[in-house]
This record gives C-alpha cells, structure tokens and sequence, in this order.
C-alpha cells in the first residue's frame, strides 16, 4: 500500500483486500501522482456531507443540523454542508426533515478532460463499496468545456467503476437510471472534480406513509420547513384547513412527537453498501424510537371540503402513527372548529395556474382572510401559496413572509398574527 508524500495516513486507507495489489491501479503516467488521491478515503475519516435542499428551506436545514450538532461549513441557496465520519451521514439520512438527499464526498481532484477523470476514478477501491453483484447509477452537473453532454461524462465514470471491480472481481455491477441502490454524483465545474456517493436514494421527501398524494401535495420536506416557520412546537393548538393528503398535519405530530423520519422510512441507498449491516439501522431506530414521544397529545384539526381527500388524509396519517391525534372533518374551510387557547393556524389554499382559475379563486382568498380575522383570533394564521394577487385578497397585514419554491413556482409562506387586543388585525382594502 502506498502512502501519500509527506504523510503517515495510506492513501488508500479504506480496508483495501490484502489480495488486491493496489500497485497495478496507479494513474497512468503524466496524471500527477503525488495528489492523484487528494481526501480519497472513501468510507474512513472525517468527510464533508452536502445535503441539497429546495429554495428557501437551507434556514431551516442549518437549524436540523445544529441540533443534529454538524458544524455548517458551506451555506448555500440550495445545499449545505457540514462534515463528519460516516455514521453521520446515516444519522442525516434517518433525522433530517428538510434535507433532500445526503451526498457523501468520495473525494475531490482536477481533471480537465474526460480521460483524465476516468484514471483518477478507476484505481479507487469501488469493490469496497459495490458488489461485484451489484447495482449503481451515475449522476452528474458538470461545467467543463470538453463536456458537451453530461451523460457522456456519466458514461465515464460508469467505465472508471466498472473496469476496477472486472479487473478485481473478474465480474462487474449492473449499472442504469435506477436511483434506488448506490448512486454516485460527480460535480465537474472546469477542472475541479467532486464525487459523491448518494447515501439516500430517493429523496428523503419520501416518508414512506404517503401512498395515495392526492391532488397537488407539498413535499414532505417542504411541509416541515413550513412547520418549522410557524414556529409551532406542539405546546399550542394547531389548526390545518383545506388538509388535502394531510402532509402538512402530518408533519407537525411527527414533529410535536419527536418521531424522526427515519422511524418511517424502509429504504435508502446505503443499504446496498458492500458490508453493510441491517443491524446497524435497525439499532439507529430503536435508539430513535426511545427518544419518540407518541403519548404527547395534543389537539391538531385537519379539515378539507373533499370527503376522498379527507379519506386520503386520515390513511396517510394512519401510516405515520399519527392518525390517534388528529382529528379530521369534511368541511368547507369556513366550519372548520376553532377551539380557545390558540395556536397556529396553516393553511395551503389552491392557487391556479389555468386561466379562469384565478377569478374563482379571488373569492375564496378574500373569504378566507373574513375567517381568520372573524373566527381564528387568538392564533397566528399562516397561508401558503404561488399567487401574490391572490394572497393580497386575504385583505390582512401580512406581518412576516419566507419565500420557497414548490415544484418550480415561487412560492410565499404569509403569517398574520391574529391577536387579540391592541393588535386586532384590521382588514387592509
Ligand atoms: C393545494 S390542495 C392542499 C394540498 C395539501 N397541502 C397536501 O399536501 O396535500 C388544496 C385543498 O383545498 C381543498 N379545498 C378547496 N376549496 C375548499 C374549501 N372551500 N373548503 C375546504 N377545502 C377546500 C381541496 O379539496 C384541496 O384538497
């Protein structure tokens, strides 16, 4: 095993088998060797994590992180990233409610083309990681000007993969577009390459209890984020008219009930890892579920005028062990029960993207803003939505507004205080 220049770690520290001569898989000559390997530990070590998140939800993802105790190294619009071993990049994928994928940094070199890429992969111990047997795809941003078509350098790093483990194994992985076994990122910006393995799979916005997402659904994750905006924390009511699939109710018992997500979800793609021990999540779990409190009640009413939504709604939450502390009602959003004591009050109204749709729908924003200022004071009311005309029917000072996106449209989270008292909201037209 050879070392890098001018340090004790072996380059290839990661558990290398004593049978593989590492020797015949140097780079080829001119492919300056002395930092061919530059942070190639693969698994061992300390390693930055990034995790991508959509527009508007990295606030909220550095608040999980810290709580998570990660240190934030690189705060993007879009991603974080924090650095730690690899347990906690399983630790991200089972607790993170915000984040969308979890990508390991493999490592970090220059090439400037896509030969030079491939002789920088190839002599990685990828046999470590994939079974001979086994499965992967490859994804890929790439900025470089030799690059035309990304699937080409994708093909690359496909070959890189596969010829080290034939020439190891004598046999070599199956790779496709399939995303739910190992997936491995190359980010290529000029002559700066990372790779990364994906340790989720699909994206983490899949909890697993929502099989039926009914009509335009936000993400898991992107419902958590607006939860978390609220600020709403199980102390207090919470109210969630025009509920559709119920992710936003749904997220906030998850969240009130400290159960983590990974509590739900079965599969991610660093299961698939050559050596990995089921065993090892399932600990990761109990140790969770220890710390879960589902004997927290709390009042949370979810309403929706659609009975099949409804229906919907109540299974999903059934799925996600939260059904016990829901209380769902087929209603126009106006009847839904406000009780004393206030709280939050979320709502995710439609927001028409047809022409027609929109006049229709100014009546119901205005009535909407009648019902929170006659039967909901006492709580702070929170509206999402991808119209700002429509929002401004709501007719009530907007006191504060986070901006996301939601499948490509820009979106705004509104929250209205609705207080009693000297702060009476007043009707802005
Ligand atoms: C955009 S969807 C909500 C999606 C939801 N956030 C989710 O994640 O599934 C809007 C919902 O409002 C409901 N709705 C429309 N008009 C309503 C009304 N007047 N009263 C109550 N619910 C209504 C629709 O049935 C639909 O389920």
């Amino acid at each position: 095993m050879r070392s890098r220049p001018g340090s004790a770690k072996p380059i290839l520290s990661t558990a290398v088998p004593s049978t593989v001569c590492c020797l015949k898989f140097l780079p080829r000559k001119g492919l300056a060797p002395r930092f061919w390997f530059e942070n190639m530990h693969l698994l061992e070590g300390r390693h930055h994590i990034v995790v991508p998140c959509s527009p508007g939800v990295a606030q909220f993802l550095i608040r999980e992180l810290r709580q998570l105790k990660m240190p934030i190294i690189e705060e993007r619009a879009t991603s974080i990233t924090t650095k730690g071993v690899f347990a906690d990049a399983l630790k991200l994928n089972l607790n993170l409610r915000t984040g969308q994928r979890v990508l390991w940094r493999l490592g970090s070199f220059k090439a400037s083309d896509p030969d030079q890429l491939y002789d920088k992969l190839m002599p990685l111990p990828w046999e470590n990681l994939i079974a001979a047997d086994g499965y992967f795809s490859v994804t890929s941003v790439v900025d470089n000007p030799t690059i035309r078509d990304n699937r080409f350098a994708n093909l690359r790093v496909k070959d890189a993969i596969v010829d080290r483990i034939r020439r190891v194994c004598g046999r070599r992985p199956d790779s496709g577009p399939r995303r739910d076994r190992l997936v491995f990122y190359l980010f290529w910006q000029q002559d700066d390459v990372k790779i990364y393995l994906d340790t989720s799979g699909p994206t983490l916005a899949q909890r697993d209890y929502r099989l039926d997402p009914g009509k335009a659904p936000l993400r898991e994750t992107l419902a958590a984020a607006l939860i978390m905006a609220s600020g709403w924390n199980g102390s207090k009511n919470f109210i969630n008219p025009m509920c559709g699939s119920g992710t936003l109710v749904i997220e906030a018992a998850l969240l009130a009930q400290n159960r983590i997500p990974g509590l739900l979800r079965q599969e991610y793609s660093f299961q698939s890892l050559v050596g990995f021990k089921n065993m090892d999540l399932l600990e990761m779990r109990a140790a969770a579920l220890r710390k879960a409190r589902p004997d927290r009640k709390m009042r949370l009413i979810a309403s929706d005028i659609d009975p099949a939504m409804v229906k919907v709604a109540q299974e999903n939450a059934e799925r996600a062990g939260v059904a016990d502390v829901i209380e769902f009602i087929t209603c126009d959003f106006a009847e839904t029960p406000i009780p004393e004591g206030g709280g939050v009050l979320i709502c995710n109204p439609e927001y028409g993207h047809r022409l027609g749709d929109e006049e229709e729908l100014k009546a119901t924003y205005s009535r909407l803003g009648d019902f929170l200022k006659q039967k909901a004071t006492g709580y702070e009311a929170f509206i999402f939505s991808g119209n700002r005309r429509l929002l401004k029917e709501i007719g009530l000072r907007v006191d504060r507004r986070w901006a996301f996106d939601n499948g490509g449209i820009a979106c705004d989270l509104d929250a209205y205080p609705l207080y009693k008292g000297s702060r009476e909201p007043g009707k802005e037209k």
